[in-house]
């Protein structure tokens, strides 16, 4: 990926990440999806007083997309206000790796720091529709 890709998408998971509604953690995330036509989806994750129906905010930008009609992500982008980037969690890697085979995770924050890694480097032998005898149009 270009570097003016990366900031790009690392810009709008920064945007979305105010929007976090995090009121029990007080930790806020940011994602940025970037689709194979260029297009940027974003999402912030969305607690709830009930803990485990709490969304990520990986997850909500990718569902976002594919509310949208697309399910070939490429990129996704990881905004946090943290000293260091952090990783996308185990559900959210599963996720990305259903949506967006061989996408670049990118992981920021506000220091200089960026991490970039592959999804399935993240998440090695991922379930896929090959475990299922499945194909996927
Ligand atoms: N969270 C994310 O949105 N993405 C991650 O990859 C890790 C965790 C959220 C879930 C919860 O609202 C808060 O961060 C603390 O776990």
């Amino acid at each position: 990926m270009r570097k003016s890709e990366i900031r790009r998408l690392v810009d709008a998971a920064k945007a979305v990440c105010s929007r976090a509604y995090a009121p029990y953690s007080g930790f806020r995330v940011g994602a940025a999806v970037l689709t194979s036509g260029g297009d940027i989806y974003t999402g912030c994750n969305i607690e709830n007083a009930s803990y485990s129906m709490t969304m990520c905010a990986e997850r909500a930008a990718m569902f976002n997309a594919v509310t949208n009609g697309h399910h070939d992500i490429i990129a996704i982008a990881v905004y946090t206000d943290t000293a260091a980037p952090i990783p996308p969690c185990g559900a959210c890697r599963q996720v990305i790796h259903e949506l967006g085979r061989g996408a670049t995770v990118i992981m920021a924050c506000p220091s200089e720091r960026i991490d970039i890694k592959r999804e399935d480097d993240l998440l090695p032998n991922g379930f896929t529709e090959d475990n299922l005898g499945k194909t996927v149009p």
